[in-house]
């Protein structure tokens, strides 16, 4: 599979910030946090970690090795305290092995691009310290006008065969409830499960194709030949401007479930 881009990822880096920002409104970060955070991306999140916990420690893991580069770019650039508490390693979520080491384990929107969440929760609940918290947000949108009309262009017998592989599934993620009840078992406390949507004005509905093309689409585009992109992104372009109703600008509204658990004192 080609590897992540993120400088087409960090294109909408102020609308990607935002359930971030939600998240730092509703976390109390101590001095002296060990905190990991799991599908770290290019680390801007990360960094933001180090930056608002004093004198904590930060770990940022990814698996894609262009993400950790960009990362310890970014790194590079901080003042030298943060530095010595930041660092960042290739490394797959699904194997994440810790016992009792992070105060608090984050992780913003990379959790569905797992196949057993079950299993890394669970792995998330184990790598906290008594007493620890775990926050973890992703897209919810499966509903919304984009997702539905690259489905919808996906099964067109134009691009079926060459895309009837794909498995969509994995990026399903479940309702507030199923998870709840996930947390709740594995042995979390304080779960509070709960979808929050963000409206993302755009200057063109076909910048919703930028959005995903860093996303989304990327299973697309790994199942389809190169020499079909163009036409692929045009066709789904086309598809936008006919659902939205306008080439011009739309409220793009993205819907996102945020996870928060705690790990009994005991
Ligand atoms: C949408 S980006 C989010 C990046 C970052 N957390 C942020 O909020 O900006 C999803 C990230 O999850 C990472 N990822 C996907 N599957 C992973 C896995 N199994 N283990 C580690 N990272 C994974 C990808 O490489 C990508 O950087």
């Amino acid at each position: 599979m080609a590897d992540w881009n993120p400088e087409l990822y960090n294109r909408f880096r102020d609308y990607r910030a935002e359930p971030v920002e939600h998240i730092f409104s509703r976390l109390h970060l101590n001095h002296r946090e060990t905190i990991v955070d799991l599908g770290c991306g290019p680390g801007e999140n990360t960094v933001e970690l180090a930056r608002r916990s004093g004198a904590s420690t930060v770990r940022g893991i990814d698996r894609s090795p262009a993400m950790i580069e960009a990362a310890n770019v970014l790194r590079a650039k901080q003042l030298a305290e943060i530095q010595q508490r930041l660092s960042f390693a290739v490394g797959d979520m699904a194997n994440f092995d810790a016992d009792r080491e992070y105060s608090i384990v984050f992780s913003n929107a990379a959790l569905q691009w797992l196949r057993d969440q079950r299993a890394v929760l669970t792995n998330c609940f184990r790598a906290l310290t008594l007493g620890g918290q775990m926050v973890t947000q992703m897209p919810a949108n499966e509903h919304e006008t984009g997702k539905l009309e690259l489905s919808a262009l996906a099964h067109e017998p134009e691009w079926r065969p060459a895309l009837g592989g794909i498995d969509e599934s994995f990026q399903e993620v479940g309702a507030p409830e199923h998870y709840a009840q996930m947390l709740t078992e594995i042995g979390f406390i304080a779960v509070d499960c709960y979808y929050h949507t963000f409206r993302h004005p755009m200057e063109r509905s076909g910048d919703v194709v930028e959005w995903y093309r860093a996303t989304g689409l990327r299973p697309f585009m790994n199942v389809l030949p190169e020499k079909r992109h163009a036409e692929f992104l045009a066709a789904y372009r086309a598809r936008l401007e006919r659902a939205y109703g306008t080439s011009g600008p739309i409220i793009f509204n993205f819907r996102r479930i945020f996870l928060w658990g705690r790990r009994p004192e005991k």
